[in-house]
Order: structure tokens, then C-alpha cells, then sequence
């Protein structure tokens, strides 16, 4: 089977050996404090560290258990029933999923691939009145797009207009395989944006260490409701995640990272231009784990699902990262945890499905 389902690490890029000394020297160093319960907020010197990086306090910073938990408490804390929270269309179907358990109603703005569609997102904002917008600025889920500077300057304009609150959510930033990097949107808006980030791409996500930066005030509300949730986080994988901060594991990694990813979504992107040129249109990422293919037909997305599996490739149903239903003709292609013989294999037969189709 060749899966283009999930958007996971390559099992080689987990820093194994870096982790056992990590984890050695976390409970020699930090036994007594990770064992026993805690700040809701999370391990404190892993919060420090972080907020000398983003130049912040570290009481702007909450840790949980990945940046997704963080969404669940974001929707639960400034969502809610009654109110709209606008999204991209097409975004990460976990987001819209998390954002929809908190009762509100989720509006998706149409994604260009430099971002949302200006006037779209205006319009809507204008329309709903949304309490909170959630973007992913860099390499997005599941598109692949990167949002420009003007417009994350434009968004973070219209969140003080409008009075919403933005959230980025940023997991894949530090995997930019070319080009440079953009300002984060919370640097036009830093009094109403909340940053979620992950260490889950970066170093492994079954550690499940996850963070929220921002205004003091909307963080500790997220760790009023952390603390409901579960007292304290899991502090192991926190300190573990700390030593390797620490001790400047983290350029290594990246390089790893980058040297292993970068070729895959390059064979990727050539494959794609070989089979799916006339049949379908894609954004060209410059970092993150996606592809988003969007065929020039709409096809029947549970029938080319069942032909894929027949012909052992699995895929994800588009439909899910829409948040009005549509998508039909819509693949989110993963490449970094696929070997450069998979991609390329995986790719031809699908091609060859569609064109059947
Ligand atoms: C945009 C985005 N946010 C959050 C997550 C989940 O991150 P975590 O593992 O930290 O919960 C993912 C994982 O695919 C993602 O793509």
C-alpha cells in the first residue's frame, strides 16, 4: 500500500539517539518536579526557553499535549455556540472538526496560493462577524500554500477593525525548503493573535508537545481551562523536548529534516507535472508535508477512493477539508513520509485511475 493519507513524519527523521540522552538527563536533572504535579501552564524552563526565542514572557506561553488539544481549548474558551469562526478553504480537517465541538459555525473563506481571497474574507467577516479566524499561514493543511505578507499584514488590519481574534497556526514554518521566511501574522497584531506551534513535525509527535504564545491574559484563560481538563501536562515529553532545545539539538535536526524532505516533495512536484498537467492544477510549496491537487473535473470522491484502494493506494476524501462539504475534487498528497520510489509510483497510478474515470 502506498498511503497518502496522514500527514506524518518519516520514521527515520526521529531523533532516537539524541532522545535517550535527552530523556537521561531530564530525570537526573528534573525527577522531582516532571513526576509530580504541576503549573497548568506547563514545565517552566521549557516555557523560558521559548519565550527568549519569541522575545516574550513566559507567561504568554502554554504548553499542552500538541497544538491541536490547544485548538479544542481555544474553541472551547472564544468560540462557542452562537458564534462564527471563519477558516480557509480548504484548512485541516482536525481544525474544522476541534472548532465544531465547541458549538460555533464554521465558515470557510476560498484559499488562493498566496492566501484567502481578500474581498471573500471581507465580505465574510463583514457578514458573520466572526469571533475568531484560523489561519495557517505557512505551507498550509492541506493545500500548500503560503500566505503573502500583504495579506497577513491586510488580516491582522481587519482584526482590529472588526474585533476578532486570529489564530496561526504555524507547525510546518521552520520547513521551508526555499525561499525566505515571512512575518508571522502576529507581528501586525500581537495584541489579538494566539500562535500555535508543535514540536510534533519537528522532532515526533507521539511526544505530543504542543504550544500557544500570545496575550497573557487570553493564555491564561487557555491554562484555567487546561487545568479543568487535566492539572498538568505531561511533563516528561515537555523536559525531554527542553534537553534537546538545550543542548542545540534542534539546527541538526532541521538540517536532517530538510535534507531528507526537500528532494521528496521535488519528485513529487516534477511527477505531478508529468501526469497531471492537463487534468488537474496544484500550488508549488516552497516547505511543509503537502501537496494539494485539485482535479479539473469533480469526480465521485468515495468511487475514486474505493479504485485507489483496489489499486493499493490510499487517500484521504477531500471532502473533509472543506468546510462547506465540497472538495470532491480536491487530494491532499503527503510526501515526506513516502520514499522518493513510492511518490513517484503512487502518483502514475492514480493518475491513471482518474484519466479512467
Ligand atoms: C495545521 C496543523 N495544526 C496542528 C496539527 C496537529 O499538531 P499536534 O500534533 O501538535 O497536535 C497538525 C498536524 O497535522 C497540522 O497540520
Amino acid at each position: 500500500m502506498i498511503s497518502f493519507t496522514r500527514g506524518v513524519p518519516a520514521v527515520e527523521a526521529f531523533p532516537q539517539e539524541e532522545l535517550l540522552s535527552c530523556s537521561e538527563k531530564a530525570i537526573k536533572e528534573y525527577g522531582p518536579q516532571i513526576f509530580q504535579y504541576s503549573s497548568s501552564f506547563g514545565f517552566e524552563p521549557l516555557r523560558k526557553f521559548l519565550s527568549e526565542e519569541y522575545g516574550i514572557s513566559s507567561d504568554q506561553i502554554l504548553l499542552s499535549h500538541g497544538a491541536l488539544q490547544i485548538l479544542d481549548f481555544i474553541g472551547q474558551c472564544f468560540a462557542g455556540p452562537g458564534s462564527s469562526v471563519l477558516v480557509e478553504l480548504p484548512t485541516y480537517d482536525r481544525a474544522i472538526q476541534s472548532l465544531k465541538r465547541s458549538g460555533c459555525s464554521v465558515i470557510g473563506v476560498p484559499l488562493k496560493e498566496d492566501g484567502p481571497e481578500i474581498e471573500a474574507f471581507q465580505k465574510a467577516v463583514r457578514s458573520y462577524k466572526p469571533k475568531l479566524v484560523y489561519l495557517i499561514p505557512d505551507f498550509q493543511n492541506p493545500s500548500g500554500a503560503t500566505m503573502s505578507a500583504e495579506k497577513r499584514e491586510k488580516i491582522a488590519a481587519l482584526a482590529r477593525e472588526f474585533d476578532f481574534l486570529i489564530v496561526e497556526d504555524i507547525p510546518y514554518r521552520k520547513l521551508r525548503y526555499r525561499g525566505k521566511d515571512l512575518p508571522q501574522i502576529r507581528s501586525f497584531a500581537p495584541e489579538r493573535t494566539i500562535t500555535l506551534s508543535s514540536f510534533s513535525k519537528l522532532i515526533s509527535p507521539g511526544l505530543r508537545v504542543g504550544l500557544a504564545y500570545g496575550p497573557r491574559e487570553l493564555i491564561k484563560r487557555l491554562a484555567f481551562q487546561a487545568e479543568g481538563t487535566y492539572i498538568t501536562p505531561s511533563l516528561l515529553p515537555q523536559a525531554l523536548v527542553y534537553e534537546f532545545l538545550k543542548e542545540d539539538l534542534m539546527p541538526g535536526q532541521l538540517d536532517r529534516l530538510h535534507t531528507l524532505y526537500a528532494p521528496r516533495l521535488q519528485v513529487m512536484l516534477d511527477t505531478l507535472e508529468e501526469e497531471f498537467s492537463d487534468i488537474g492544477t496544484w500550488v508549488k510549496p516552497e516547505g511543509g508535508f503537502f501537496v494539494g491537487l485539485t482535479l479539473n473535473k469533480e469526480i465521485s470522491a468515495p468511487q475514486l477512493l474505493e479504485k485507489a484502494k483496489g489499486a493499493e493506494i490510499l487517500l484521504t476524501d477531500g471532502r473533509g477539508f472543506f468546510a462547506d462539504g465540497q472538495g470532491d475534487n480536491f487530494l491532499r498528497l503527503p510526501f515526506c513520509a513516502l520514499k522518493p520510489e513510492e511518490i513517484k509510483k503512487g502518483i502514475h497510478t492514480l493518475a491513471n485511475l482518474i484519466k479512467d474515470m
